[in-house]
C-alpha cells in the first residue's frame, strides 16, 4: 500500500459521472467571478486594514495588498492550470491526487479545513461583532451572554452559520443568486467608501508613506509572537519600515482567501475549462484593485498614528474620524452582507473538499450521497454546517485566525509544485489554460508563498505543525487502508439511499 499512489486525472474526471455523486453543472463564468469576489472580499478589507496599517505598514498598507496580491496572482495563475486540466470538485486535494500522491493529497485535504472551516467560523464571529454594533447603532441591544465580545455562547455567528448551511443543501444556483445580489450591496458600499472618502483624503497623512523600522518595545512577546523569519535569521523585533510592509502583507493575505474555492465548484460549471481560469483570474483582479483603492484612502482620511489597531470597523472609523459618524452605520450593513457571502463560499468549498475526499474513501463513503432532488453534498455540507456554528458558537477563535493564512499558503505551495510535477508527468493531457512561464511562475509562487508563511509568528507554525501531524495520524489509522485506490470496499456505515 503506497502512500505516493496516484489517481490518474481521467479516473477523476470519470468518477464525477458516478450517478451518485453527479453534482449538478449549474455555473457560468459569471457565477463564479461574483462566487469569487463574494468569497474575497470580507473581513480582510472591512478589519484587517486597520490592523496592518496601524501595527506594520503605515500608509504603505497598498503595497502590502499589492504584495499579497501578487502572490496569489502567482498561484491563481497555478489554480488555473489546474482547474482547466482537471475540472473536479476538491481543488488542491483533487490537484495533489493526480500529481504528488495520495498522502499529499489527504495533508492538503486536511489542511484545507484551516482555511474553509476555520476561516468560516473566524469570519461567522466576526459577523457578529458587526450585528452588535449595527444593532446597537438602531439602539436594540443584544443580551451581552450570546452575544459581544464576551459571549459565553455567540449565538448570531450560530445562527446565520446554520441559516447558510440551509441555502447550501437547498442547490448552487440557488446561493449562487443569493451571493449576486448580496454581492451587489458589498460592492457598493465599498465603492462609496472610495468615492466619499476620496473627498477626506489629506496629502500629510501619507507623510512619510513608509515610516522607518522601529524596534518593538518589550521584544512583543518573544519568539512565539515574532515573524519566524525575525527569530530564524536573528533580526531584532521591529515594526513599519521594508519588514513592516511584508508582515502586512502576511496579516492581510486573509483578504484574498477564497478565491482559490472557484476551482472547488469546478465539477458545478457548465464549461469548466473556460470558466474557472477567467472566475479565478477575474475576481481576484477586480477584488486587488478595489483593496489597494480603499486602503489607499482609508489611511489618507487619517494618520496612520490615530488609527487604533484593535477597532473591528476601521473604515468607519475614518469617516468618524473626518466628522462623518453617520456613515458608519451603512458601512456596517456593507460589512455584514460582506461578511454573510464569505461564510456561505467557505463552507461551499469545504463541503465540496469534503466531498471529494470521501468519494475516494479517505473519509467515510457515506458523506459523499448526492441529494437527488438538490443535486447538491448534502451530507457533508450539514456537517460542516454543524461544525463551524459549534466552533464559532463557543470557541475564542482571534488567536487561530492565522492558522488560517499559514494553512491557505500551503495549499498554493502544493498546488503550485504539482503544475510542474503535472506537466513533466502527463505533457499530453489538454490544457485550456495554460501557466505562462513555467516553470518561473510557479517557482516564485512557491518561493513567495513561504515568504509570506515565514512572517507569520512562532506560535502559529507551532499549531499549524501540531494539526499536520494530527493529520497524518488520521490518515494512518483510516484513509490509508480504506482509500479506493488501495481496492478497499467502502467503510459501514448507514447505508446510502
Ligand atoms: N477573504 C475573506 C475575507 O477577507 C476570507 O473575509
Amino acid at each position: 500500500m503506497s502512500v505516493w499512489r496516484t489517481k490518474s486525472v481521467e479516473q477523476s474526471i470519470e468518477d464525477t459521472e458516478e450517478p451518485e455523486h453527479r453534482l449538478r453543472r449549474d455555473l457560468s463564468a459569471l457565477d463564479l467571478s461574483v462566487f469569487g469576489i463574494g468569497v474575497i472580499i470580507g473581513t480582510g478589507i472591512f478589519v484587517l486594514t486597520g490592523t496592518a496599517a496601524a501595527k506594520y505598514a503605515g500608509p504603505a498598507v497598498p503595497l502590502s495588498f499589492v504584495l499579497a496580491g501578487l502572490t496569489c496572482a502567482l498561484a491563481a495563475l497555478c489554480y488555473a492550470e489546474f482547474a482547466s486540466t482537471v475540472p473536479v470538485a476538491g481543488s488542491a486535494y483533487t490537484f495533489s491526487y493526480a500529481t504528488l500522491g495520495e498522502l499529499v493529497a489527504w495533508i492538503i485535504g486536511w489542511d484545507l479545513i484551516l482555511e474553509f472551516t476555520l476561516g468560516a467560523a473566524v469570519v461567522a464571529v466576526g459577523w457578529s461583532q458587526y450585528l452588535v454594533s449595527l444593532l446597537d447603532g438602531l439602539g436594540l441591544a443584544l443580551p451581552s451572554a450570546v452575544a459581544g465580545p464576551h459571549a459565553v455562547v455567540n449565538l448570531p455567528a450560530a445562527v446565520i452559520v446554520l441559516l447558510l448551511t440551509g441555502v447550501l443543501v437547498a442547490g448552487v444556483k440557488l446561493s449562487s443568486r443569493i451571493n449576486v445580489v448580496i454581492v451587489s450591496i458589498k460592492l457598493a458600499v465599498v465603492l462609496f467608501v472610495i468615492v466619499a472618502g476620496l473627498f477626506y483624503v489629506m496629502g500629510a497623512n501619507y507623510h512619510p508613506f513608509i515610516p522607518p523600522a522601529q524596534p518593538i518595545e518589550g521584544g512583543a512577546g518573544g519568539w512565539l509572537q515574532a515573524p519566524l523569519v525575525q527569530t530564524l535569521f536573528g533580526l531584532g523585533s521591529s515594526t513599519y519600515g521594508l519588514g513592516g510592509i511584508v508582515t502586512g502583507a502576511a496579516i492581510v493575505f486573509f483578504a484574498f482567501l477564497g478565491f482559490d474555492i472557484v476551482a472547488t465548484a469546478a465539477e458545478e460549471t457548465k464549461n469548466p475549462r473556460r470558466d474557472v481560469p477567467i472566475g479565478i483570474l477575474s475576481s481576484l483582479a477586480v477584488c486587488t484593485a478595489l483593496y489597494v483603492a480603499v486602503s489607499l484612502v482609508v489611511t489618507g482620511m487619517q494618520s496612520y498614528r490615530d488609527i487604533d489597531p484593535g477597532s473591528g470597523a476601521p473604515l468607519a472609523d475614518a469617516f468618524a474620524h473626518v466628522g462623518r459618524p453617520g456613515f458608519a452605520t451603512l458601512i456596517s450593513a456593507g460589512a455584514l452582507a460582506g461578511l454573510t457571502t464569505v461564510m456561505l463560499i467557505l463552507m461551499l468549498g469545504q463541503s465540496r473538499v469534503f466531498f471529494a475526499m470521501a468519494r475516494d474513501h479517505l473519509l467515510p463513503a457515506w458523506f459523499a450521497k448526492v441529494h437527488p432532488r438538490f443535486g447538491t453534498p448534502y451530507r457533508i455540507t450539514i456537517v460542516t454546517g454543524i461544525v463551524v456554528a459549534v466552533m464559532a458558537a463557543v470557541i475564542p477563535l482571534e488567536a487561530l485566525a492565522q492558522l488560517v493564512n499559514i494553512g491557505t499558503l500551503f495549499a498554493f505551495i502544493l498546488v503550485s509544485a504539482g503544475v510542474v510535477v503535472l506537466r513533466r508527468t502527463r505533457p499530453d493531457l489538454p490544457r485550456s489554460f495554460r501557466t505562462p512561464f513555467v516553470p518561473w511562475v510557479p517557482a516564485l509562487a512557491v518561493l513567495s508563498c513561504l515568504y509570506l508563511m515565514l512572517n507569520l509568528p512562532g506560535e502559529t507554525w507551532l499549531r499549524f505543525l501540531a494539526w499536520m501531524v494530527l493529520g497524518v495520524v488520521v490518515y494512518a489509522v483510516y484513509g490509508r487502508r480504506h482509500s479506493r485506490l488501495a481496492g478497499a470496499p467502502p467503510a459501514p456505515g448507514p447505508a446510502p439511499r
